[in-house]
C-alpha cells in the first residue's frame, strides 16, 4: 500500500517567539511509519515539529501549523491508498499573530483571541473514494463513546481510541493501551509497546485494503 501518515503536534504562532501547541511527541506515528515500511508499504510522513529521527525508507514532509498540515495532506492524498491521521492537530489558532514580540508591560491579565482551525479529516472527507481513512481519538473521559462519534462524524474506516490518563498510555512514553473501533467491532488491546500497537493497527488496515480490493 501507499500509506500517508500524519504525526506530531502542530504549533500555532502567537508572536515571533511564542506558540500554542500540545504534548504529542510523535512516537505513536513514527512507530506506525517504521512498522509500515518494515511490512513493505511505501510510506510518506507529514510531521509536525518533533524531536525524533526519521525512520529508514520513509519520506518526510515537515510542517508547523494546522493550516500547513491541511495543505500537505491535500497535496499528498491523491497518491495514497490509506491515510492514518495520528497527528494531534491544534483545534484553535490565534485570531491574529503579533508581528513583534508581545511585551508584558504592567498588565495583570492577557486575553488571547483564538479562531478554529480547519478539521483536516472533515475537509478531505469528500475525497475519500476507496481510500482507507484512520483517525485517532486521545480522550480523558467517555473514551469509547467519543471515539465512536468521531468515527461517524469524520467518515472513518477505523478509529484508534486511547485514554491518555490511563497508566502506560498517552504522551512521551514508549507504551500505549488502545481500543481499535470500526462500524462493527470494538477491539481492546492490552498494554503494549507503541511498535506492537502499530503492528495491530497496520494488520487491520491491510485487512480492510484486501477486502476492498476483492470487491
Ligand atoms: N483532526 C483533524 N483536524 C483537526 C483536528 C483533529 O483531522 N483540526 C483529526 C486528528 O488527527 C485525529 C481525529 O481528527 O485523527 C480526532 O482528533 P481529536 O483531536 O481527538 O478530535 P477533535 O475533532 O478535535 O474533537 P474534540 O475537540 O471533540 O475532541
Amino acid at each position: 500500500m501507499k500509506l500517508l501518515i500524519t504525526v506530531g503536534p502542530t504549533r500555532e504562532p502567537i508572536d515571533p517567539v511564542r506558540f500554542l501547541s500540545n504534548r504529542s511527541s510523535g512516537k505513536m506515528g513514527f512507530a506506525l511509519a517504521e512498522a509500515a515500511a518494515a511490512r513493505g508499504h511505501r510510506v510518506t510522513l507529514i510531521s509536525g515539529p518533533v524531536a525524533l529521527q526519521t525512520p529508514k525508507a520513509v519520506r518526510v514532509v515537515r510542517v508547523v501549523t494546522a493550516a500547513e498540515m491541511l495543505t500537505a495532506v491535500k497535496l499528498q492524498l491523491k497518491k495514497c491508498d490509506a491515510l492514518i491521521m495520528a497527528a494531534a492537530v491544534a483545534d484553535w489558532t490565534p485570531a491574529r499573530i503579533a508581528k513583534r514580540k508581545m511585551k508584558k508591560g504592567g498588565a495583570q491579565r492577557l486575553t488571547l483571541v483564538l479562531k478554529p482551525t480547519a478539521d483536516i479529516l472533515k475537509t478531505i472527507a469528500p475525497l475519500k473514494g476507496k481510500k482507507i481513512f484512520v483517525g485517532f481519538a486521545a480522550e480523558t473521559h467517555n473514551v469509547t463513546a467519543e471515539a465512536k462519534r468521531k468515527l461517524r462524524e469524520k467518515n472513518l474506516d477505523l478509529i484508534i481510541a486511547n485514554d491518555v490518563t490511563a497508566p502506560g498510555a498517552g504522551f512521551e512514553i514508549e507504551t500505549n493501551r488502545v481500543t481499535i473501533i470500526d462500524a462493527w467491532s470494538t477491539e481492546e488491546l492490552p498494554l503494549l509497546s507503541k511498535r506492537a500497537v502499530a503492528e495491530h493497527i497496520l494488520a487491520r488496515v491491510e485487512n480492510r485494503w484486501r477486502a476492498g480490493a476483492n470487491q
